[in-house]
């Protein structure tokens, strides 16, 4: 008895851990997988952002000019203007790819 729950413990520690990591934390998401093109405040005043021309999302108009959809399809899908790349299609999982935009969205001034 007392060895099972030796074992138990860190089977339960392993799970809690999968379980923090596999979680859609928007924050974290858009750290890892938009900053250095749309910058930490959204503003896209990275050298990445710069030359890749991405939007100010600190500005409301911006922000208002995507919906959450066509925001989805264009981070799920990728993002071209003529014949450049300005998003790669992202293997990020759909609900990843929702929390951040909807961490995206908090950006907004
Ligand atoms: C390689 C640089 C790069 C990365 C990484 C990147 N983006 Fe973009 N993104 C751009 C550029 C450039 C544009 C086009 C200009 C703009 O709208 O800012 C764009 C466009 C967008 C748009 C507008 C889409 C539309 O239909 O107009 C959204 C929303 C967006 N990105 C969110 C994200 C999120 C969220 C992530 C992370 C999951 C991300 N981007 C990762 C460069 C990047």
């Amino acid at each position: 008895m007392k060895k099972l729950a030796l074992l138990a413990i860190p089977a339960a520690l392993a799970l809690a851990f999968t379980t923090t990591t596999l979680a859609a934390d928007g924050k974290t998401v858009y750290a890892d997988n938009c900053a250095k093109c749309h910058g930490d405040d959204g503003k896209g005043a990275t050298k990445m952002g710069q030359k890749l021309g991405a939007k100010d999302y600190s500005d409301a108009a911006v922000q208002a000019a995507v919906t959450d959809d066509q925001a989805f399809k264009a981070i799920k899908e990728g993002m071209k203007k003529d014949d450049k790349t300005l998003m790669k299609s992202s293997e990020l999982s759909d609900e990843d790819i929702k929390a951040s935009v909807a961490y995206l969205r908090t950006l907004k001034k």
